[in-house]
């Protein structure tokens, strides 16, 4: 049995998916390989990933290559509704809704996992840390797992450094097909999508402060400083900032640029980016959110202890009034903006990251892979990027022999 919202809205959903399907056409050429071949036939998946409508194409390319699949989210606020209809009217067993409560959210991730998984799909890491934490049973039927983002892979790292992990999982964001574009060209242009729908502000001539600049942070500035935005980068790595510097963007510590920014998000992966001491230096007015997988960045509970009262004045934001006198809008309650309050990235970007996913799967049934974080080969990113290229009918040069010989060779010099 799945829980949905609301069925009614599966038309709506499927027709979402449509649209999906018409822009990622490496995952539909996949898909035919996998109708062909039935790499998954007999697999079951479960997934925790964020039930969107290119989801959607990745779970019904599974079905395609014979798996059976449960999903539920893996954020409380990223579910379209919609889409999870459309899916379960697929005989998809889905179990999310938007606005689930924290312990609705870990019932649908157990619900995932009672139908004991072969392989676990995650994007946050969710499904494998309750495995290994409370559901150790199921580990003799798991043959391993993918992780979407890199606040998984981090924490998965840690666990196999720990020999804690008891399964191999596909490091799929760390596929060059993934990070490089989806992290970048993905967030940079969902999270500006996020903040727009939710507010429909002017960038042009706004001080923008980005928090952190790695390939998501860098996505952000990149598409706010297009928009005519002054934009501060703040960071803890000497070597992005100074990154960040070349670029040609002021950066300082979040401290300093507090007073100064009109718009603040946050994109590092790590907790406490923006606090107390920075809401008592903001501007009134000032709009806050965060992109990174978790809503832990901005410290919430002290800007409800700075303020005497709070009022949802338009979807997706709440306008905090503080104590004395001003106030602070905060987007989707500093929850993923780009999805909360936006559609996620767009189609084109995930049909690279879910091609991968897709292949990953494949190789987890073809190989006997040991415990521990494994790297999605090279060929396979080369071939996402290869068929990319090929449906937006770019061409590129490929190597002559005698070019191949000089890289491979040391004796040539001068
Ligand atoms: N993460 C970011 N954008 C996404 C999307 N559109 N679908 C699934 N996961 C996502």
């Amino acid at each position: 049995m799945s829980g949905v919202k609301d069925m009614k809205l599966a038309g709506s959903g499927r027709m979402k998916i449509e649209w999906a399907e018409a822009h990622m056409p490496v995952l539909m050429r996949i898909r035919e390989g996998f109708r062909r071949d039935k790499p998954l036939k007999g697999v079951s998946v479960g997934f925790a990933l964020h039930v969107t409508k290119e989801t959607a194409v990745l779970v019904e390319t599974l079905i395609a290559g014979g798996a059976k699949v449960a999903i539920t989210g893996c954020n409380p606020l990223s579910t379209q509704d919609d889409v999870a209809a459309a899916l379960a009217k697929n005989k998809v067993d889905v179990y999310a809704w938007r606005g689930e409560t924290n312990e609705e959210y870990y019932e649908n991730i157990n619900r995932v996992l009672d139908h004991k998984p072969n392989i676990t799909i995650d994007d946050g890491a969710d499904l494998i840390f309750t495995v290994h934490k409370e559901r150790t049973e199921l580990l003799k039927d798991i043959r391993g797992g993918c992780e979407e983002t890199t606040t998984g892979i981090i924490r998965l790292r840690a666990m196999e450094n720990d020999g804690a992990l008891k399964y191999p999982v596909m490091a799929t964001n760390d596929a060059d097909t993934k990070h490089m574009f989806d992290n970048h060209y993905g967030t940079g242009q969902s999270t500006i999508d996020g903040i727009l729908r939710a507010t429909s502000i002017l960038f042009a001539g706004k001080v923008v402060v980005v928090g952190g600049y790695g390939w998501c942070g860098r996505g952000v500035a990149a598409r706010a400083k297009g928009m005519g935005s002054q934009v501060i980068v703040t960071e803890v790595d000497p070597i992005l900032a100074l990154r960040a510097a070349m670029d040609g963007y002021m950066v300082m510590p979040m401290d300093d640029a507090a007073c100064m920014g009109d718009i603040f998000i946050t994109v590092t992966g790590d907790r406490d980016i923006i606090g107390k001491r920075h809401f008592e230096k903001m501007k009134s007015g000032a709009v806050v959110c965060n992109s990174g997988h978790f809503n832990i960045e901005i410290d919430i509970p002290e800007l409800e202890k700075m303020s005497k009262g709070k009022k949802t004045i338009r979807d997706n934001v709440e306008r905090y009034d503080l104590k004395d006198g001003r106030h602070i809008y905060l987007l989707a309650e500093g929850r993923l903006v780009n999805l909360a309050a936006a559609e996620g990235h767009p189609s084109e970007v995930m049909d690279m990251s879910f091609a991968n996913q897709s292949m990953a799967c494949r190789y987890i049934q073809d190989n006997d892979l040991e415990a521990g974080v494994h790297m999605i080969p090279r060929e396979v990113d080369e071939m996402v990027a290869r068929m990319k290229l090929e449906t937006m009918g770019v061409r590129i040069d490929e190597l002559t022999p005698e070019q191949r010989k000089y890289l491979e060779s040391w004796e040539e010099g001068t």
